[in-house]
Order: structure tokens, then C-alpha cells, then sequence
């Protein structure tokens, strides 16, 4: 668990302040347990079964965060790869290869011919894709992505159904996708669709669900090798305080019985699938960051750290809200309403700051020294970190009650001091 004990923030068992003393900062830190016990309240709130789980791993690629999934998900839980990377890193953590999905776009063969080498199952994105992979791999399983014209997610830039989206094959086309895929005699045995990132509201996950049933539906005669309906991911969790949670065993009977009933209408029962990146491992994580410089603008009190948006880009990518707290007081009597921004040399490098602009946050008196814990940063937080300005990246820790793990080494000026 991630809370405040005794007004001193705790991960599992240990003191954030502890970890920033001994390891340094800045420095990412992930709670087995909260990751455990998201994979279970998924695995067991959707009570469908064949239910399978792929996990998003784009959200969180470290191997150790990778072994917990597959560990707590029982053989229910596979992965979501967007690249050979992401399929060779979930084979290394001991995923079999029928437990992992190649779900990508604007791909290339030899990405293909890798998938193919590595008998993980392509999911293909446009007609192009289709072609290409009955060329690659004729009289073979394939999947395909549909766009069912239903978008939803917290920033636009995450909403992946609709006409600005360029994901998926138009429904319009899906009889053009039958016509390639005969030609090549590939067996369709999944449809999937993913309609986009962050969604609080689940009736869009049900409507979306619904139309890519009633495509399916009205295919039926091209459909009789389907094995799975993937309906991707996108389930939101909270991240402002006025935000909750989804509730779980709602939407978890909601989807069972939607599908249930499809399967039984259909003739046939076939495995439900569900791709969760965020939902599993953004609660888990947090990023601590030291307090350096404090300045005053006619604007704003300026709290400066030792981390930017290279390491967590969110806010400055979509506006997006993280919770911050001071680790060593968590409340305190005194406030007071600052802008803390990063050390990359760019004015949009400020966590707290909405997609216009700089948002300022009451925070506890703050003093160059303090730790800072920027909250829910489990997921698109070191996956999406760079290293612009020439910076390393920061370590990743993993904390399991009392035991605390470097699960990845913090990168030093040989990171990014080389090249030819
Ligand atoms: N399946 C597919 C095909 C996806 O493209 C994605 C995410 C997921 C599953 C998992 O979505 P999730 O459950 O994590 O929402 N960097 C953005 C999020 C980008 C999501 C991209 N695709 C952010 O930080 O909000």
C-alpha cells in the first residue's frame, strides 16, 4: 500500500524519505503489493470465463513489474506488445508465446517476420498490414483491429476510435479484410478493438463493446474460426481528488454479462479479452524527487526538483494531473500555493499545470531539502521517459512489504555520453 503514516508517506512498509536518503533522487518506486491487488480485483471481478487478460505492457516494461503480472495473473493474465521489444521482454519474463498479442501500427514486415519467428500472434491494424502478413505467413491464425467509431479517454491524444483516429480497420472495410484474409487462407480467430486511455466512464467501454459485437454479429458466416473478442483497454483510475474510482464490480458483471449473452445469441463460447495497461500499475508507483530551488515570480512561488517531464512527461504531454506531497508532511496547517516544475530547460517542464498552463497546487510550506512523492506515476512514467537535456534516468525500485529492490540501475553519464 501507498498512504500516509503518521503524516510520513510509507510504501509498504518503508518510509519514501528513507529510500530518497539511502538511493538518491530522483527515483521511482513501485509497491508489490498495490500491483498484486490490482490484478487480482480485475481477474476475479469479471466473472466470465474463458477470461483473458492482456496487460498493456507499454504502461510499465520493467521486467520484475512484468514477472509480478504474470506471477499474480494465474495463466489469465498475457501481454499486449506494440513491439519487438515489448514481445521479447514479455517472453523473457515467461510468458509463453500464445500468451502475448502483437497489437501495433504503421508496422513493418521485418517487425512481423519477428513476431512470426517468435510465434506470438499479429493483430493487424489496417488492410495494408493484412496483405502484408498473408504474404508473410499464409494459412496461418491471424486477428484484426477494428475501429467501431466510438473514441473515449482523458486527453485527445489517447482517444484511439473515430475518424481522427488512426488506429483499426474502418468497419466499412471489414468485408475487404475477409476478402484478404481468404485469399490467403488466414484464420480470423480474433477481433479486437481498443478505443482509448484513461475512462472513467464505463458506459463508453459498454457502447463501444456492443457496436464491435454487432459488426461481429452481422459477419457472422466470415467469423467461423473466431476463438476471442478483444475489447481492449483504457480503464481509467483516479488521479485528481475529485476523481473515483471505477466501480469494479458493476462494470466487471456488466462486461460478463453483455459478452455471456453475445456468446450464447452467437452459438458459440469464446474467450474474452481485455488489454489493461494503466489500471494494473499506475496506483503502484511513485516518483521521489528532491526540492532545490525556490523562487518567487510576480506569478508564481517557483519549487524546483531534481526530476522534469524527461522522466515523467504526462503533465506536460496531456495537461495531466499527479498528486504531490511533501513525503515528511503529508498535511500540514501550513499551506501555501506553489508551481513545482522540473530541471529541464523548457517553461512547459512544470507538474502542476493543466493543458494550458501552469496550475498552482497548495502544498505544505515547502523548503529546498524536502522530498517530494509525485503520486501515481506507475504508468506512462519511466516506460515514456527520455533522455532529453542529456540527462540519465532515473533507478526503478521495487518495495514488498519491508524489502526494498533496485529493479533497474540508475543510468549515469555513460547512458548519454557516446555516439560516434
Ligand atoms: N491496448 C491498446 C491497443 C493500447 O493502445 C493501449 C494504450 C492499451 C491497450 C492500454 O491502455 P490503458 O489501459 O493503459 O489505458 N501515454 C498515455 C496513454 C497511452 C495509451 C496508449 N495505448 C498516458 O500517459 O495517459
Amino acid at each position: 500500500m501507498i498512504a500516509a503514516k503518521n503524516n510520513k508517506l510509507f510504501i509498504g512498509e518503508v518510509a519514501a524519505s528513507d529510500l530518497a536518503r539511502k538511493f538518491g533522487t530522483p527515483l521511482y518506486v513501485y509497491d508489490e503489493e498495490t500491483m498484486r491487488s490490482k490484478v487480482s480485483a480485475l481477474v476475479q471481478n469479471i466473472a466470465y470465463r474463458p477470461l483473458r487478460i492482456f496487460y498493456a505492457a507499454k504502461a510499465n516494461t520493467n521486467l520484475s513489474v512484468l514477472k509480478i503480472i504474470r506471477d499474480e495473473g494465474k495463466g489469465v493474465v498475457g501481454i499486449d506488445a506494440v513491439s519487438p521489444g515489448e514481445i521479447e521482454i514479455a517472453l523473457k519474463a515467461g510468458f509463453k508465446p500464445g500468451q502475448v498479442i502483437f497489437t501495433s501500427t504503421s508496422v513493418t514486415d521485418d517487425e512481423m517476420k519477428f513476431a512470426i519467428s517468435r510465434k506470438v500472434l499479429v493483430n493487424c491494424d489496417s488492410l495494408s498490414q493484412l496483405e502484408r502478413y498473408g504474404r508473410l505467413n499464409p494459412n496461418s491464425k491471424v486477428c484484426f483491429r477494428v475501429n467501431p467509431d466510438v473514441g473515449a479517454g482523458h486527453h485527445g491524444h489517447v482517444i484511439t476510435g473515430g475518424p481522427e483516429s488512426k488506429f483499426g480497420i474502418w468497419a466499412a472495410d471489414v468485408g475487404k479484410a475477409f476478402g484478404i484474409a481468404a485469399k490467403y487462407n488466414l484464420r480470423i480467430v480474433g477481433i479486437h478493438e481498443h478505443i482509448g486511455s484513461g475512462i472513467l466512464e464505463t458506459d463508453k467501454f459498454l457502447a463501444a463493446m456492443k457496436v464491435l459485437l454487432s459488426i461481429i454479429e452481422k459477419n457472422k458466416s466470415k467469423l467461423t474460426d473466431l476463438e476471442f473478442v478483444d475489447f481492449g483497454g483504457g480503464i481509467g483510475v483516479p488521479y485528481r481528488p475529485d476523481q473515483k474510482p471505477i466501480d469494479f464490480v458493476r462494470f466487471g458483471a456488466a462486461v460478463s454479462r453483455l459478452f455471456e449473452s453475445f456468446c450464447s445469441s452467437f452459438g458459440k463460447k469464446m474467450s474474452l479479452i481485455i488489454e489493461p495497461g494503466r489500471f494494473l500499475v499506475a496506483e503502484s508507483g511513485v516518483l521521489l524527487c528532491t526540492v532545490n530551488t525556490v523562487k518567487q515570480t510576480p506569478k508564481h512561488k517557483f519549487v524546483g526538483v531534481d526530476t522534469g517531464f524527461h522522466h515523467l512527461i504526462r503533465p506536460m504531454a496531456y495537461g495531466s494531473y499527479h498528486p504531490i506531497v511533501v513525503v515528511d508532511r503529508c498535511t500540514s496547517e501550513k499551506t501555501e500555493k506553489v508551481a513545482v516544475c522540473g530541471n529541464i530547460c523548457e517553461s512547459g517542464d512544470v507538474f502542476t499545470r493543466d493543458e494550458h498552463g501552469i496550475v498552482d497546487r497548495e502544498l505544505p510550506q515547502i523548503k529546498e531539502g524536502d522530498v517530494l512523492a509525485i503520486l501515481v506515476a506507475g504508468a506512462y512514467g519511466f516506460s515514456m521517459s527520455s533522455n532529453y537535456n542529456t540527462r540519465p534516468r532515473p533507478a526503478e525500485m521495487l518495495v514488498k512489504g519491508r524489502e526494498v529492490k533496485v529493479v533497474r540501475k540508475q543510468e549515469d553519464l555513460s547512458h548519454v555520453v557516446y555516439g560516434m
